[in-house]
C-alpha cells in the first residue's frame, strides 16, 4: 500500500524546494507534476502551435512520452527520450504551461500520466490539484502559501542568481498573472482541500518549513502503521 503526500500551492511558495529537501531526508520520492505541463507545452511550441491552437494540441496528445527520472538527487526530464530538464524552464514554456494547464483533454492526460508515474511508491506529490484532483485520498495534504510579494522576491533572487535578466516588478506582474490563471481554470483550479493542513511560508525559512512538513509526514507513518496493526489484530 503506498504512502501518498499531496503539496499544492501557488507558483513561488516553496513547494519545489521543499518537496526536493523532504525527498532527501525521507524515503519518499518527489514527483514535480508541473514538469509534466512544461513538457507538453514544450512539445507544443516545438511543433510551432501556440497555445490557442486547440486542435492541433489535442492531436499531440497520443503521442507524447514524457518521464521523470531521477539521477542521484537531480531529476532529469525526459520528453521522447530526450532531456529536456533545463529547456522546460524558459519564460517561454513557463507562459505556454499556464494556458496549456486550461484545456480539460489536456489536464486528463497528465493527470492520468501522473498517476501512472506514482503506481504504488510512497511518494511527495506537488502541484496545485494533487490532494483536490489528482490523489483526493492522500494520505497528508499541505497547501503552501506566501504573500505574492514575498514569493515574487523569492523568484526574482533565483532569476539573478541565474544571470536572468528581468525587474522585481516584472516578476512580481508575472506571479499575480500566474495566480489569476491557477485559481480560475474551469478544471483542476488551484484550491485548498477541505482537509489540507495550510502552511503560510511568508515568514518562514526553508529549514522551518521541512521541519514542520518532516513533522507532520512522520506523525501521519504513524497513525497508519498503528492502523494497519489494529486491521491485522483484528
Ligand atoms: O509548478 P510549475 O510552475 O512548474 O507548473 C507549470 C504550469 O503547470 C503552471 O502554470 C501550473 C500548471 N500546473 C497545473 O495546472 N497543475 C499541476 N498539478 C501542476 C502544474
Amino acid at each position: 500500500m503506498s504512502f501518498i503526500v499531496a503539496v499544492d500551492g501557488p507558483a513561488g511558495s516553496g513547494k519545489g524546494t521543499i518537496t526536493k529537501e523532504i525527498e532527501k531526508r525521507t524515503g519518499l520520492i518527489n514527483l514535480d507534476t508541473g514538469a509534466t505541463y512544461r513538457c507538453f507545452a514544450l512539445e507544443v511550441l516545438r511543433h510551432g502551435y501556440t497555445p490557442s491552437d486547440t486542435q492541433h494540441i489535442l492531436n499531440l496528445l497520443d503521442n507524447i512520452d514524457i518521464k521523470i527520472e531521477n539521477e542521484g538527487m537531480k531529476d532529469i526530464i525526459l520528453l521522447n527520450g530526450k532531456d529536456v530538464t533545463d529547456e522546460i524552464r524558459s519564460t517561454e514554456v513557463t507562459e505556454a504551461s499556464a494556458l496549456i494547464s486550461t484545456i480539460i483533454e489536456v489536464r486528463n492526460k497528465m493527470v492520468e500520466l501522473q498517476r501512472k508515474m506514482v503506481g504504488n511508491k510512497n511518494v511527495i506529490v506537488e502541484g496545485r490539484d494533487i490532494g483536490t484532483v489528482v490523489f483526493p485520498h492522500a494520505d497528508l495534504k499541505i497547501y503552501l502559501d506566501a504573500d505574492d510579494e514575498v514569493r515574487a522576491q523569492r523568484r526574482y533572487k533565483e532569476y539573478i542568481e541565474k544571470g536572468i535578466n528581468i525587474t522585481y516588478d516584472e516578476v512580481l506582474e508575472q506571479i499575480r498573472w500566474r495566480d489569476e490563471n491557477d485559481k480560475n481554470k474551469q478544471v483542476g483550479a488551484l484550491k485548498k482541500a477541505e482537509d489540507a493542513i495550510v502552511i503560510d511560508t511568508s515568514n518562514m525559512n526553508i529549514e522551518e518549513v521541512v521541519e514542520k512538513v518532516k513533522n507532520m509526514i512522520n506523525q501521519k507513518l504513524k497513525e497508519k502503521e498503528e492502523n494497519n496493526m489494529e486491521n491485522i489484530e483484528r
